[in-house]
């Protein structure tokens, strides 16, 4: 049979890490969801965890969190559709923004339902997806902070996601100074700087993230184990949680070279380049596992005797050698999934989802265990204050520097940010 088995004691294992990373810091983070396309059985899991904030760019997946984990801070990621915020507005605590005529209708919608929502204010800083330009942030800000229903939570930016340029100290501390040129100017505290995702996380334990930056928005590390700026495994995280099984539904010994007078015809891009001789003979193993269901490109199989020849939209291909394991049809091959995999896998319909412990047993486990308490960013009773988690017991620090040295960041910042007082007083 072939399904994706989700361990949830690697999950567990990489939340606890990931939160004690952020405990140490003083910050706060919010867990993404969206790479689970709101599989309720991994959600379960996740509430039983002591997870209480959460983040998704479904709507619909906020709402079976919400069915599973009731009084989540809920967080919608994605910047709101005008025709939509009625439905993200009665969903979420909070949103990501960047467009005014949206955030009026958010007032707007809020206003009518009796309801305070927050947002955080996303800038651009260089990767070019949302994000007001820094030097509209006074105007911006200005007209949000004058909106009944509307409180402005904090300031974010999204680095690392489509431009895929590494982020720096620099823009960090860019929204530090953001941040305090703000609260100076309106004399009014904002809570958060959410600067972004597990792209962070490599700078975070090098202890390059400024002090002030006191919220993360991770989901690909919680899932994979990702360290996205090195390449491979962030250290102490586990890369092991989602597990693809294919089934063997034909193996035979082949010829490998494809018979070929040049034209490409192939529907999908090739997953292998490799060339082989003609002639030249393995063993080949078609698995009941296609484009449809995943990214077969971004499939690493377990076992090193298996190479990756090819899919189309049912099946895919792989090359066994001389078949060193004596695999054969019905047998199950293993393969984990990079990010575009897991993503296609989990919103796929005909792909089984099996999380392992089962979750009744999981929950058990862990109501013996300490609980994460992973708390809601939003201030329950609105101190003005920066929230403190409390960090954890026996934390050593050592080693760490917390916070970044910013000077010559902090020059760039501060002349933008004297430019945008000018244009505005
Ligand atoms: C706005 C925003 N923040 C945070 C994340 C989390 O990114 P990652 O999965 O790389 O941690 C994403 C992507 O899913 C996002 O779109």
């Amino acid at each position: 049979m072939s399904r994706l088995i989700i361990d949830l004691e690697a999950l567990h294992h990489n939340i606890e890490t990931i939160d004690g990373w952020v405990r140490d810091h003083g910050a706060t983070w919010t867990l993404v969801t969206k790479a689970l396309s709101g599989h309720l059985d991994t959600i379960r899991a996740l509430q039983a965890l002591g997870v209480r904030s959460m983040a998704d760019s479904r709507v619909d997946n906020l709402r079976a969190i919400a069915r599973i984990s009731p009084g989540f801070e809920s967080w919608y990621l994605r910047p709101p559709r005008l025709t939509y915020v009625r439905s993200v507005v009665e969903v979420s605590d909070v949103s990501l923004n960047s467009e005014l005529q949206v955030i009026d209708e958010i007032d707007r919608v809020a206003g009518a339902l009796g309801k305070t929502h927050h947002i955080i204010i996303m800038i651009e800083l260089g990767d070019l997806r949302e994000g007001i330009l820094p030097g509209s942030l006074i105007g911006f800000y200005n007209h949000v902070f004058r909106l009944d229903h509307v409180e402005v939570l904090g300031i974010g930016a999204n680095l690392g996601c489509l431009a895929g340029i590494v982020p720096t100290v620099d823009q960090m501390m860019q929204l530090v100074l953001y941040r305090e040129l703000l609260q100076l100017k309106f004399n009014h505290s904002l809570r958060l700087i959410s600067a972004g995702s597990s792209a962070l996380l490599p700078m975070l334990l090098e202890g390059r993230v400024p002090g002030p930056i006191n919220h993360f928005r991770v989901g690909e590390a919680v899932f994979l184990g990702s360290d996205l700026i090195h390449g491979g495994t962030l250290q102490e995280l586990r890369d092991d949680a989602f597990t693809l099984e294919a089934e063997i539904v034909e193996i035979k010994e082949k010829s490998l070279a494809v018979q070929t007078d040049g034209s490409g015809i192939a529907t999908f891009e090739p997953v292998c380049k490799e060339e082989f001789a003609p002639g030249q003979r393995g063993f080949r193993a078609l698995l009941a596992v296609g484009q449809l269901d995943t990214d077969v490109k971004a499939l690493t199989p377990t076992n090193p005797n298996v190479q990756l020849a090819g899919a189309s939209s049912d099946v895919m291909v792989v090359n066994l050698g001389d078949n060193p394991d004596g695999l054969k049809v019905g047998d199950t091959l293993k393969f984990r999934p990079a990010y575009s995999a897991l993503v296609r896998l989990m919103v796929g319909k005909y792909m089984p989802k099996i999380v392992t412990p089962e979750v009744g047993e999981f929950k058990h486990l862990v109501s013996g265990r300490d609980p994460l308490e992973l708390s809601p960013a939003v201030p329950d009773s609105a101190g003005p204050t920066t929230p403190g988690p409390v960090p954890r017991k026996g934390t050593v620090r050592a080693g760490r520097t917390r916070h970044a040295d910013s000077r010559s960041p902090v020059g760039d910042a501060e002349r933008e940010l004297r430019e945008d007082q000018d244009e505005t007083t």
